[in-house]
């Protein structure tokens, strides 16, 4: 089936294709090269490995789009919870959880555990939201998140939790920890020919989803993590980065965070 736009689209790359060929003179056996690199990027994709999109990451492309999809969002209210990239690693069936439960399944010795906790709101009116889903996921001290990683169990670090009738959520989760994005693949090929590192900072990832709300796809950064100034994909905002805080009387965790989402009305 043929739809206006996607043939606008491919009409588009086509033009801007060309124009860089041409503007660069590219040769066969270049152009041979980057034909091998997406070969290589499919064999290499499968359920755990998205090699398509972290070749986007690495030249900021997923970022790139999501700067352009939300400022056509955010139109209406610019009080919304700024979005963020979703990388490769998100799974759609994460597991259901209560409120405050954890999703630690496997606790590595070198973590330290964290309560996040706030309240999901209307960006416009500030009321409270709910029966929001919240799906977080995030990656081990050991860089790899659960999918990629045999010695995890299932579920680990991810799960979605809905917010109570006061708009609520509540979770137990690993302080985020930096680690290299796969590298051993064509992105690891761009980013060293690129002489770039392959490290993001220390991350969650969140998806927000509540009925009559703009759905919001974003991570958070810890304010005291290596690499917020040269993540390797690029995915970094201001308003995303957050401070982590000593909990007293815990036994369960040693640091927090209060996180608000602000949700922008459809
Ligand atoms: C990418 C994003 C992530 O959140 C991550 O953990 C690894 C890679 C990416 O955008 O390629
Ligand atoms: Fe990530």
């Amino acid at each position: 089936k043929t739809s206006p736009r996607m043939r606008e689209v491919m009409t588009s790359l086509t033009k801007h294709l060309h124009d860089f060929a041409r503007e660069i003179e590219l040769t066969v056996d270049e152009w041979t090269e980057g034909v091998a690199l997406l070969n290589w990027a499919g064999q290499m994709s499968d359920d755990r490995r998205n090699e398509g999109q972290l070749v986007c990451d690495v030249v900021g492309l997923e970022t790139l789009v999501d700067e352009i999809t939300y400022k056509k969002a955010s139109e209406a209210t610019d009080l919304a919870t700024q979005s963020a990239i979703l990388g490769p690693f998100f799974q759609t069936d994460h597991k259901i959880r209560k409120k405050d439960e954890s999703v630690v399944e496997k606790l590595p010795d070198d973590a330290e555990v964290a309560y996040v906790y706030g309240q999901v709101v209307d960006a416009t009116t500030k009321k409270p939201v709910a029966n929001a889903s919240i799906d977080i996921w995030e990656a081990s001290t050991n860089g790899l998140y659960e999918q990629q990683d045999e010695e995890q169990p299932k579920s680990n670090l991810c799960g979605k939790f809905y917010t109570d009738e006061n708009g609520e959520y509540g979770l137990y989760c690993l302080r985020p920890t930096p680690y290299p994005i796969p590298y051993d693949g064509p992105a690891g090929k761009l980013l060293q020919l690129l002489d770039r590192h392959p490290y993001r900072p220390a991350h969650i990832h969140f998806i927000v989803l509540a009925e009559g709300y703009k759905p919001i796809t974003t991570q958070i950064f810890d304010k005291t993590s290596k690499y917020l100034d040269d993540d390797s994909v690029f995915a970094v905002k201001d308003s995303l980065v957050v401070e982590f805080l000593p909990r007293d009387g815990d036994e369960k965790a040693k640091k927090q965070l209060n996180y608000n989402i602000h949700m922008a009305p459809l």
